[in-house]
């Protein structure tokens, strides 16, 4: 068997061989009435008889992999879907380092694997949950499509993860399946297991800034499991890292979009100042502001998504070989990191300093490093759209004392530029750099839903090009009465 293409002789769609793999054939099939329980109950709300008009996975070659057709969300071809095999691929860094990838699971790892490979999964569903009302308010056909299609790919990186459980964890691993159906975002018995997965998405542009900061956040996590010497989790993630390119683009392009109609609207009305806000709101527009607030929040949620700073766990992780660095096989180094340090931004008495720390430890610091700057890349771009148009203003990443429950600074109070702050400051300020109750009244009022094909809610701009090439009209989503 071809095991580019995708075998959709099963119940589940697999490049795999799961029909000579009867066991976790069986274990999949077992799961997939309450996967579909759970997407019926905690998945998109109201668009189940919808068509929707989304891509599918054919084959897992990088050129043309998908194809794109109508189909109900629940009939979706939901399956497990590995990048090809590297060829004598060896452990790229840790202890093990240079000895042949494992293709099964190395004992005296299991419970760490598990643990990471559990909390990846439990990501998944979770955003689906946080954007499960969305549909009602979608500014367009085209946004509406793109909401689903994220949707559905974060359900198949959840059938990813139970995959590598119920193939190699036994009856751990199909408890793991079950529990990962079980909890739900923003529960207060059974919540999802890392904080901004249980964070609200109450309007569209938290959409966007979602896909934009915390699926970046699950790049790059995917990107230093894809490091993995465990060679099926490799693989796993190098393919999902296709799928979360698409995610990322309806972040950028959605706030680049939403920024680019306040420009225009603003120049349009001859406003020059971005923070004549009632003036710039009377416009039926989001003012940038308000949209560096937004920025401000999901970016601090994200950066929390890292763990602390300094962390035995992922020094562990990678002397263990299971979880690397981002683009790890492209460092020169030793690889294996002892002995080297790494600068760790640190509150020492008071003041917030750069200190080297061990390598190892700092582990989570540099990929949140790396992640930092992966955003920066993106908001220039957004600063570009404004510039374009002529409005003076300029988006920024707030420093990264701003805002945090994990780590370092969660003791702290500091504003967006990293002065630190008494309380009695922060709580006279955070509305000017959080998203007020206020903001949050303003945006949900803007959120209309829009379904005629070809339009698009006043608040954002359409797109420069389709989905698939489809012209500005197409009927992305055909809409069930
Ligand atoms: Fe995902
Ligand atoms: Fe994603």
């Amino acid at each position: 068997m071809n095991l580019m293409n995708v075998d959709y002789s099963t119940q589940i769609p697999n490049n795999v061989g799961l029909t000579d793999d009867a066991r976790v054939l069986k274990a999949l099939e077992t799961w997939h009435p309450g996967y579909i329980d759970w997407w019926k109950d905690a998945g998109p709300e109201g668009f189940n008889e919808s068509l929707v008009y989304l891509r599918t996975a054919v084959s897992v070659d990088p050129k043309g992999w998908a194809k794109f057709d109508y189909v109900k969300m629940p009939d979706y071809r939901w399956g497990v879907l590995l990048a090809p095999a590297e060829e004598n691929r060896k452990v790229p860094f840790g202890q093990a380092y240079g000895e042949p990838a494992w293709q099964e699971v190395p004992g005296e790892h299991r419970a760490m694997l598990r643990r990471l490979i559990v909390i990846q999964g439990d990501t998944e569903p979770a955003s689906v949950e946080q954007q499960r009302f969305l549909g009602k308010t979608a500014p367009s056909l085209y946004d509406l499509r793109n909401l689903f299609q994220v949707n559905v790919e974060e359900g198949r990186h959840l059938w990813a993860m139970v995959y590598l459980l119920q193939k190699y964890f036994g009856r751990d691993g199909r408890e793991e399946a079950d529990d990962l159906l079980r909890r739900r975002s923003g529960s207060a018995d059974a919540p999802r297991m890392l904080g901004a997965f249980n964070e609200e998405t109450p309007d569209w542009l938290s959409f966007f800034m979602f896909t934009f900061f915390t699926d970046r956040d699950g790049k790059m996590q995917l990107e230093s499991l894809a490091q993995s010497g465990f060679d099926p989790l490799s693989r796993t993630c190098r393919f999902m890292l296709t799928e979360e390119a698409h995610h990322m683009f309806v972040g950028e392009t959605g706030i680049g979009r939403t920024i680019q109609r306040t420009c225009e609207a603003m120049k349009a009305a001859g406003i020059e100042d971005p923070n004549e806000i009632a003036k710039i709101r009377a416009l039926g527009v989001i003012d940038l502001p308000t949209i560096q607030k937004k920025l401000n929040l999901h970016y601090s949620l994200s950066l929390d998504l890292f763990g602390s700073e300094v962390s035995t766990n992922a020094a562990n992780a990678f002397n263990a070989g299971i979880k690397g660095r981002f683009q790890e096989t492209k460092i020169a180094d030793d690889h294996r990191l002892t002995g080297d340090i790494y600068p760790v931004l640190k509150l020492v008495d008071g003041v917030i300093r750069r200190v080297d720390e061990p390598a190892l430890t700092a582990l989570n610091m540099r990929l949140r490093d790396d992640y930092t700057v992966d955003c920066g890349k993106g908001v220039e771009r957004w600063n570009k759209i404004i510039e374009k148009t002529g409005v003076k203003f300029k988006l920024e990443l707030p420093h990264v004392a701003f805002h945090r429950q994990i780590g370092e600074f969660k003791t702290v109070k500091a504003s967006p530029t990293g002065e630190l702050l008494d309380d009695a400051a922060w709580n006279k300020r955070k509305d000017e750099w959080l998203p007020s109750k206020a903001d949050g009244d303003f945006i949900a009022e803007l959120m209309k839903p829009v379904s005629e094909p070809g339009k698009f809610a006043d608040w954002i701009s359409p797109p420069k090009v389709g989905i698939d090439n489809k012209p500005g009209d197409f009927e992305y989503v055909k809409i069930a009465e």
